[in-house]
């Protein structure tokens, strides 16, 4: 049975879900929906069946989401509950019974970032993480790490700086680009502590798309077969490979243990 961060929405049923749950994490920009435009296609070649998902895509909230946000002038615990609406809905309408049909949900963020950004703005951690205990517990969580001084390039050359990506109402009184560079210093410092406590995968987001490609490629083959973390996270394959034709055939498992 599925589990949840702690409470269960009503009539929700966690038994017979035997399709996962794999996250890509990561701030503003990093490049996560670069990698799902990847990962999705390269699944569905496996013959398996994708939905991907994202914040602000519920039906119930997305819309209002969006032309609420136009205004700037959302308060800080309005829009944490309206993004939370928005998760519930698509848990329920989407995520839930996608897993009930056995499909991977590849989702373009989850719970983590938007409780990264309530933590920015001061809400009160356990409020936060009562608010969305109903979550149900990945199989994965590949978290995309950048520093901020990489990340500004990024954005830059792409979509430039946004009013809420760059915490313009927690910094009004700074220019955009300075904004922008506290608000996510701001970010990653949340996203370190969570990433432990909720046991993110983390990838290092400053190398090339491909290599990041490939890294997740091979993680997530790892979720999708059902391999246990404690051993995927430590034996690499061509780890493997050379033990396996290497003729002290009995050491493979001392190499395991000390692997990197
Ligand atoms: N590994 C990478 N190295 C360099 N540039 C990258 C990398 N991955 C993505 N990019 C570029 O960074 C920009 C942002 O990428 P992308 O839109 O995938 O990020 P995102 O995390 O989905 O952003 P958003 O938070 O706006 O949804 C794009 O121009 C993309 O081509
Ligand atoms: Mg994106």
């Amino acid at each position: 049975m599925r589990e949840t961060y702690g409470s269960i929405l009503p009539g929700m049923d966690l038994t017979n879900l035997p399709g996962k749950i794999i996250v890509i994490e990561g701030t503003d920009g990093v490049g996560r929906s670069t990698q799902i435009a990847l990962l999705k296609p390269w699944l569905e070649q496996q013959g398996r069946a994708v939905v991907d998902t994202g914040i602000t895509r519920s039906e119930l909230a997305g819309r209002g989401i969006k032309q609420a946000k136009e205004g700037h002038t959302l308060g800080r615990i309005t829009l944490t509950l309206f993004y939370a609406t928005d998760f519930a809905d698509r848990l329920e309408r989407e995520i839930v019974p996608a897993l009930r049909a056995g499909f991977v949900v590849l989702t373009d963020r989850y719970i983590y970032s938007l409780m990264a950004r309530a933590l920015v703005r001061e809400l009160e951690p356990d409020w936060v993480r009562n608010l969305y205990s109903f979550a149900l517990k990945p199989d994965a969580v590949f978290y995309l790490r950048i520093g901020v001084e990489e990340l500004i390039p990024r954005v830059v050359f792409s979509t430039g700086f946004d009013y809420w990506e760059s915490g313009r109402d927690l910094h009004p009184s700074v220019d955009m680009y300075e904004s922008f560079r506290k608000y996510q210093i701001q970010l990653l410092a949340q996203f370190d502590p969570l990433s432990d406590e909720y046991s993110f995968e983390i990838i290092d987001a400053t190398h090339d798309v491909q290599s990041i490609f490939g890294e997740l490629k091979e993680k997530i083959t790892q979720v999708l077969e059902g391999r246990p973390k404690s051993l995927f996270s430590v034996i690499r394959p061509e780890t493997a490979i050379a033990a396996a034709h290497s003729p002290a055939r009995a050491k493979p498992r001392r190499a395991a243990r000390s692997g990197p």
